[in-house]
């Protein structure tokens, strides 16, 4: 197999892998063995218990980082694995069928992930997103969601309980992911024409199914649906304005995402990212808009409503959002811990190590150690890489150490 080194500087011309190394090459010479960085297996060690234990963190509901960043979302990746081969997160020259997914054994069980999540939730989190790869595609997802729906908020309330997913399943899953107890869903969805939704999914995937998918989620009350749209300049940029279209007047919020460089495989350049000033200029040129206030602190989109005739905003037509992670950092206020497959904690999308906190609870910890030692975690945090990038120019030769998101979760 051949492929473009993600890791090391100054681009080799060929390199091959297998599991635990790469074979460098240039034109001319002979392989050379280097090994395989592999990002998920140097993990950050958490406070050991004893320590935890002695300097106790006790879960108050409020949970500061070093810059003042009240915890409140929590990601968890169920699956690194998708249906998918969207070039901007899983490009298929690195994830084919030699790529060394994590083997179920390594996988947290549906108890481990809602133990964890509750010290989360005694700490401040109100939101849990599930993500992947592909959640849908962990088996038995409803029995999670099931797990999850019953935690409630130290005053007692129900969490925000929603998951990203790519559609494909869901015109067959939603009525059952609403029934465990799923509250709303977030669909990933790059354009609405065929063509073009079935290269930037590059497994041939047809729109339509993903639509009925939507359809099945709205039917089934997962509402508020929101659907996310990464834009790539000269890719699907031409589909803005017939996406906005569609979505118009429907109840669901459309959000345009900047193609962001996050991981080391997709090739990430700045020329491809569409700044969101201009997707709204684009829009404004049909479609009138009015900004709106942010609905919660740390949100990470910015939102527009669309406007009436008289200029004010048009609760009919509905709203859209820009994620302008590129061009407007929005770390000022990062509420969000994201808790890998296989148990990692990361501080930020852009991490380089998470903390391991799959071994800390296989080692028989009890619940106050492991909330202390997300306390002491996330208190010691102060991980805010979109703005240190918008102040020091990317990185593009591909060195940075970075997880991927198909394994971290958007
Ligand atoms: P809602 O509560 O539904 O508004 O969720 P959300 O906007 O927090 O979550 P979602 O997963 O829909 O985020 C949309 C996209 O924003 C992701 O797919 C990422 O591209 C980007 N994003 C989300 N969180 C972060 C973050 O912490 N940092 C950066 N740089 N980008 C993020
Ligand atoms: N840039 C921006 N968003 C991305 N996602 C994945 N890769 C990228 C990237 N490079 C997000 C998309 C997708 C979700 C699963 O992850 O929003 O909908
Ligand atoms: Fe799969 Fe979503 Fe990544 Fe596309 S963006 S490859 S659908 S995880
Ligand atoms: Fe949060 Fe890191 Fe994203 Fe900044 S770059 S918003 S700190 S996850």
């Amino acid at each position: 197999m051949e492929l473009r080194n993600p890791f090391l500087r100054g681009a080799p011309s060929r390199i091959i892998h297998s599991r635990g190394t790469i074979a460098l090459m240039s034109e001319s010479s002979t392989p050379r063995i280097v090994p395989l960085v592999d990002l998920r297996a140097g993990a950050l060690q958490p406070p050991a218990a004893a320590f935890a234990a002695k300097n106790r963190v006790t879960a108050q509901g409020v949970l500061p980082d070093a810059l003042g960043r009240k915890l409140r979302d929590l990601r968890i990746s169920v699956t690194d694995r998708c249906n998918f081969r969207c070039n901007y997160c899983m490009p298929k020259e690195t994830f084919d069928k030699d790529y060394p997914y994590l083997p179920h054994a390594s996988l947290l069980s549906f108890e481990e992930i809602t133990r964890i999540a509750k010290q989360f939730v005694a700490h401040g989190v109100q939101k849990i997103r599930l993500t992947g790869g592909e959640p849908l595609l962990r088996k038995n997802i409803e029995r999670l969601i099931e797990q999850l729906a019953v935690l409630r908020t130290p005053d007692g309330q129900p969490l925000d309980l929603t998951l990203t997913t790519n559609g494909a399943l869901l015109a067959r899953k939603a009525k059952a992911l609403k029934a465990a107890g799923l509250h709303r869903i977030t669909v990933s969805l790059d354009g609405l024409d065929d063509a073009v939704f079935r290269s930037m999914n590059d497994v041939d995937f047809p729109v339509a199914e993903v639509l009925a998918g939507i359809d099945a989620a709205r039917d089934a009350g997962l509402g508020p649906i929101k659907i996310n749209m990464v834009v790539k300049r000269g890719t699907n940029d031409h589909e803005i304005l017939p996406m906005a279209r569609h979505f118009k007047g429907t109840g669901i919020v459309l959000r345009f995402i900047e193609y962001m460089d996050v991981g080391a495989t997709n090739g990430w350049r700045m020329n491809d990212v569409m700044p969101s000033a201009e997707v709204i200029q684009r829009l404004q040129s049909e479609l009138p808009l009015v900004a709106l206030v942010a609905a919660f602190p740390g949100e990470t989109a910015q939102r527009w409503g669309y406007a009436k005739a008289d200029g004010s905003f048009d609760p009919e037509a509905g709203e859209i959002g820009v994620i302008s992670s590129v061009t407007q950092a929005f770390c000022g206020d990062c509420n969000r811990a994201r808790l890998s497959t296989e148990g990692q904690l990361y501080l930020c999308l852009f991490a380089g190590q998470g903390y391991d906190l799959r071994t800390t609870l296989r080692s028989g910890t009890s619940d106050a150690d492991l909330a202390s030692a997300i306390g002491h975690i996330w208190g010691g945090r102060t991980d805010r890489y979109s703005e240190q990038r918008s102040a020091i120019p990317a990185d593009t030769s591909g060195s940075a150490r970075r997880v991927e998101m198909s394994y971290i979760g958007g």
